[in-house]
């Protein structure tokens, strides 16, 4: 059994300091995320201790102890160091999740280098907007991937370096490019790692938002302090847990908890680099005996959809602790989980700018399926009133998720773009941009994002992006992204279409955009489907009313159209 404290007990004379005590750290100090998840493990005694097991499609399997992640992160820090990457020079990781993302990830921080980790299905233009907004000096990328970036170095006068993990030595290097194999180089026993403190940035990753290009939201060292403590408390990890964390760390949740969190408290984390498969998930949860397991919602439905036979071929009893994060879990799928694996995945929430988790099912903590909890100790949570951004004192009111600012992991500002970041403050509040009620028991029960975003299995996609990748096609003269419901992703993207004179809206059309698209978005940001339309709805203003568009999908009431353009 774990030694689980509760909630109340956690929450009374809750202070981060006591996080920062027991990571031995004091205001002013070094703090350095790199040297956080490998040295100081192994300097407690467990330098032979699994950091890391790997696993890919075609069962290679890896293993890394703490003393393998210490040289090779170190071994990274000081290629880049002598590359001339400086401190606070960004460096992208533009890989699959093989064990080069991890340890690179580490490397980057170890010398005080910013990290931008993204997902390595970004076709080119997607790529192209987040590198040139952070003015990015060196891409570490897999050879699979490179040629998307060779396709766009010439427009990014900051790119210096593509670095190749997997080279064959056999074939040329284009310019600026070199080779980082890190099992052929010998590994670097002494890095002199940078100091970095509390408020020196770390990594950099880039949401979507309703308008405009994504935002870069920048963190620092010194979320370590929540994303350790929310690892132990709300994770619960423990000396020896089996960890997996399924999220993939081109997104905050595979870098918070999937990197940081479980190296930081000296876990083992497992990682599978394997697309989803019922089969092949229980395999390896029965293979590595995972006793700690963070998913999303919509890997449960499609595993609940896959149905409880499958989960009876495996021997899961090593399951102790579930939890999920991403979208809202529907109570079906706590019940379901608590009935197949006899434990509830716990629901957490938080979000790429917060950092850590905020409101949670805590450990213990009675569960309300569909509920995702209350804040975690240390966070000052309310609903607002959405004109006056007062907190609502009724329970059962929905209102604007607001936090107040100064936890750890808060991000510090949106990259080159701090109006934006200002607008997300409201009266001392920080609004995450979500709608929520508080029941009489202080549980938050989440309602729907208050922007266009739309959120498709987890992943946020920003109809903004969809609409111009959409418009740079010739036939396309205008764009209206909205999403459509889905049973398992709970949301999917649709996008409306308007021609240009002397195209036909028809299958073939479709298939003609959808290719042309799909060369510039991730998969996870393209349409289902293209509707062809004479005319977008629109403002008087002419700005186009998605949320017209979106109603209908939803078949909800379309509600006020009084400032609709007139026909
Ligand atoms: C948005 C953040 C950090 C998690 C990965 C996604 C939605 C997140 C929940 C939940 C309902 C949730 C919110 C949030 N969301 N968790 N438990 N229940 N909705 O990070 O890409 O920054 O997305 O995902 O809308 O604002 P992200």
């Amino acid at each position: 059994m774990s030694n689980i404290i509760s909630y109340e007990e956690r929450l009374k004379n809750f202070s981060w300091k006591a996080a920062e005590e027991e990571l031995e750290y004091k205001e002013g100090n070094v703090i350095n995320i790199g040297w956080y998840c490998s040295d100081r493990i192994c300097n407690m005694g467990k330098a032979d201790k699994t950091a890391l097991i790997w696993e890919n499609m075609a069962g290679v399997e890896r293993k890394y102890s703490y003393n393998d992640l210490r040289l090779t992160t170190n071994t990274v820090g000081n290629f880049l160091r002598e590359l001339g990457i400086k401190n606070e020079d960004r460096v992208c990781l533009f890989m699959d999740k093989i064990p080069e993302l991890y340890i690179g990830l580490l490397g980057v921080l170890k010398i005080g280098a910013i990290a931008q980790p993204l997902f390595s299905a970004f076709g080119d233009e997607s790529l192209f907007v987040r590198l040139d907004n952070a003015e990015t000096t060196a891409v570490i990328t897999q050879k699979k991937h490179a040629p998307k970036i060779r396709k766009i170095m010439n427009r990014l006068p900051n790119l210096k370096h593509l670095i190749i993990v997997d080279h064959d030595p056999a074939k040329p290097l284009g310019p600026g490019e070199v080779v980082l194999d890190l099992h052929t180089m010998p590994w670097v026993d002494e890095l002199e790692i940078f100091p970095t403190k509390a408020e020196s940035p770390s990594v950099l990753h880039y949401t979507s938002g309703t308008t405009g290009q994504p935002k870069g939201v920048k963190h620092v060292h010194y979320s370590l302090i929540s994303q350790y403590l929310t690892t132990k408390w709300v994770l619960d990890i423990q000396d020896d847990d089996i960890y997996w964390c399924t999220a993939d760390p081109g997104w905050v949740t595979g870098t918070s908890y999937g990197i940081i969190g479980g190296f930081a408290t000296g876990a083992t984390s497992c990682v599978m680099d394997v697309g989803f498969s019922a089969d092949a998930w229980y395999k390896f949860i029965e293979k590595h005996k995972v006793t700690m397991w963070y998913s999303a919602p919509t890997a449960i439905r499609s595993l609940m959809k896959a149905g409880a036979d499958v989960v009876k071929k495996y021997k899961l009893t090593s399951l102790r602790h579930l939890a999920s994060v991403g979208e809202p879990l529907n109570s079906e799928a706590v019940v379901w989980s608590e009935k197949v694996f006899g434990k509830a995945f716990h629901d957490t929430y938080w979000q790429t700018e917060t950092g850590s988790i905020m409101i949670c099912n805590f450990p213990g903590m009675k569960i309300k399926p569909g509920s995702m909890g209350k804040p975690f100790p240390g966070i000052e949570a309310c609903v607002l009133d959405t004109e006056t951004f007062e907190p609502l004192t009724e329970s059962g009111k929905i209102g604007l998720i607001g936090f107040k600012p100064g936890w750890p992991a808060m991000m510090r500002t949106y990259w080159r773009n701090e109006a934006t970041y200002q607008n997300k403050f409201k009266n001392g509040w920080y609004l995450p941009g979500d709608r929520s009620s508080i029941d009489n028991e202080g549980y938050y029960w989440f309602v729907g994002r208050d922007d266009d975003v739309i959120n498709t299995g987890g992943h946020l996609v920003s109809p903004f992006e969809v609409e111009s990748a959409l418009l740079e096609n010739e036939m396309v003269a205008e764009s209206a992204v909205v999403s459509k419901p889905d049973d398992i992703n709970m949301e999917v993207v649709k996008a409306f279409v308007t021609l240009n004179p002397g195209f036909e809206g028809n299958k073939d059309t479709e298939l003609i955009i959808m290719n042309f698209i799909r060369k510039k978005l991730s998969p996870l940001a393209m349409p289902q489907e293209i509707e062809f339309v004479p005319n977008l709805p629109k403002t008087r203003s002419g700005k186009i009313m998605r949320r017209i568009l979106k109603a209908k999908e939803w078949g909800e009431e379309i509600g006020d159209t009084s400032t609709l353009e007139d026909d």
